[in-house]
């Protein structure tokens, strides 16, 4: 049975995942509006693997038979004033949620609840993945931010981002 205080928090944890669905779509839209599909494409994306990072959370605490709260969001980032501050703003995030998912791990191991230290295990694995993939697109988009065409057909070319499919992700829920 997971920890009360884990419990907790894992729920706080899926309002931080919203909250990144959310922004990420607010990116996409914005890349879409400024005819950049390919941005737009990478970060629309993401946001549908935010989603799927609550949806686990929810599963989890349903299969405990904990309750799972559903959140609201605060309002994401929707101006941005170049093609580079949106990506520097997702890479802010995905280290912050890195460390989010790190305290997480780390509260379980602290109150012994070892089936929610090893259901972290995935999300530290993607976390390191999500900073590594976002960090990458940070160099490309400063390196040609004068020629946005040329982030656009780097990103057409290298699949950045692109998931393969990851046999040991954990089930979202209503997710077939
Ligand atoms: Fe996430
Ligand atoms: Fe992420």
């Amino acid at each position: 049975m997971p920890s009360a205080a884990f419990v907790a928090r894992l729920n706080e944890q899926i309002g931080h995942e919203y909250a990144a669905h959310q922004q990420y779509v607010a990116i996409a839209v914005h890349y879409d509006a400024e005819t950049l599909p390919q941005l737009a494409r990478f970060f629309y994306r993401q946001a549908l693997e935010e989603r799927d990072h609550a949806m686990m959370m929810v599963q989890y605490l349903l299969d405990a038979d904990e309750r799972a709260v559903v959140p609201g969001v605060a309002a994401p980032q929707v101006d941005f004033d170049d093609v580079v501050s949106p990506v520097a703003l997702a890479l802010a995030q995905e280290k912050r949620v890195s460390e989010q998912i790190n305290a997480l791990a780390a509260l379980a191991r602290e109150e012994n609840d070892y089936s929610s230290e090893q259901f972290m295990q995935w999300f530290i694995k993607e976390q390191i993945e999500e900073v590594a993939t976002m960090s990458d697109l940070l160099r490309v988009v400063e390196r040609s931010q004068d020629n946005a065409m040329d982030i656009e057909d780097y990103l057409a070319r290298e699949q950045l981002g692109d998931a393969s499919e990851d046999p040991t992700a954990p089930h979202p829920a209503g997710a077939g």
